[in-house]
């Protein structure tokens, strides 16, 4: 049910009638964040990080979430797991299916049996263990009733005919070519059912063709903007939760009619990782 509506405010272009659809959301508290291995650009273990500033910027998130009126759901992070925190990575979950996430990298491996385990233990009882390497959302966004699927970098492009198979969802396979934008969800956010914002150098040139095809009113987003992470946002239909250093974004999200949130999760960014990456969406059942 929607909670919240709200009529665009651009006079000059039709009226958009915007509904935010209350989610529930797993989230991974960062009590061991650290960044103590370096498996993205982003990341340096030379770098000095905070837990204590990583874990007060995540409850804000949190507390944004929250306030909007979604439910979040915790999973108990392990020690020697630092970027759990990201929760986006661990599965995929549509219509109450769960398929599992195969790390590419070691320092992450475990990740992906600890966050099954959360499912099975919450009531999902349709879940796959993949064969194929997917780290989760990181690489599979739903918009409306099609997968859109990165690979490139972690995703292994077998992941997204498992994920096509399993799912029975068309997935459209998106190649990622720039190594500071190794997750579709640091590239690419999906704002509703039939929009997205993206950043065209990430990609391909077959990947942004097929993108301009498939989605010829989308955003696209400028360098300085992507290079904040401002891409890896989360919607709600109406709210936009992202990275508050995005500011390029504000404008441009506020004249669709949508109502852009920003949060301040800078210390996360040491790991590669912001606003979407920590946040998991469990879809229940269609719609
Ligand atoms: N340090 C993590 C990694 O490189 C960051 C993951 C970010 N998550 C995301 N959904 N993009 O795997």
């Amino acid at each position: 049910m929607p909670t919240d509506t709200n009529l665009s405010a651009s006079s000059a272009k039709p009226t958009t009638i915007r509904a935010a659809i209350p989610r529930r959301l797993l989230m991974c508290p960062p009590r061991f964040f650290d960044v103590t291995y370096s498996i993205n650009p982003w990341m340096n273990p030379r770098k000095p990080s905070d837990g204590a500033l990583a874990l007060l910027q995540w409850e804000r998130l949190r507390d944004v979430y929250l306030a909007l009126g979604h439910a979040v759901e915790l999973i108990e992070p392990l020690s020697g797991l630092p970027d759990m925190v990201f929760a986006a990575n661990g599965a995929t979950v549509v219509d109450g299916k769960v398929l599992g996430a195969r790390f590419r990298h070691m320092e992450r491996t475990a990740e992906g049996p600890a966050y099954l385990e959360w499912f099975l233990r919450n009531g999902f009882d349709e879940v796959l263990w993949p064969e194929a390497v997917n780290e989760g959302e990181g690489d599979f966004l739903l918009a409306g009733r099609r997968i859109l699927a990165g690979t490139g970098f972690r995703s292994d492009p077998r992941s997204h005919a498992e994920a096509q198979e399993f799912f029975g969802l068309p997935v459209t396979s998106l190649t990622l070519v720039n190594p500071n934008f190794y997750h579709l969800d640091t590239a690419l956010a999906v704002l509703s059912p039939d929009e997205i914002m993206y950043y065209p150098d990430a990609f391909s040139p077959g990947s942004l063709a097929v993108l301009r095809e498939m989605f010829p009113g989308a955003i696209e987003v400028a360098k300085a903007d992507a290079d904040v992470f401002g891409l890896n946002a989360f919607s709600d239909g109406y709210n936009v939760v992202l990275p508050q250093a995005a500011v390029g974004l504000v404008e441009t999200l506020k004249d669709r009619g949508f109502n852009p949130v920003g949060v301040d999760v800078a210390e996360l960014l040491k790991a590669g990782g912001s606003v979407k990456c920590c946040t998991l969406e469990l879809r229940q059942g269609r719609g």
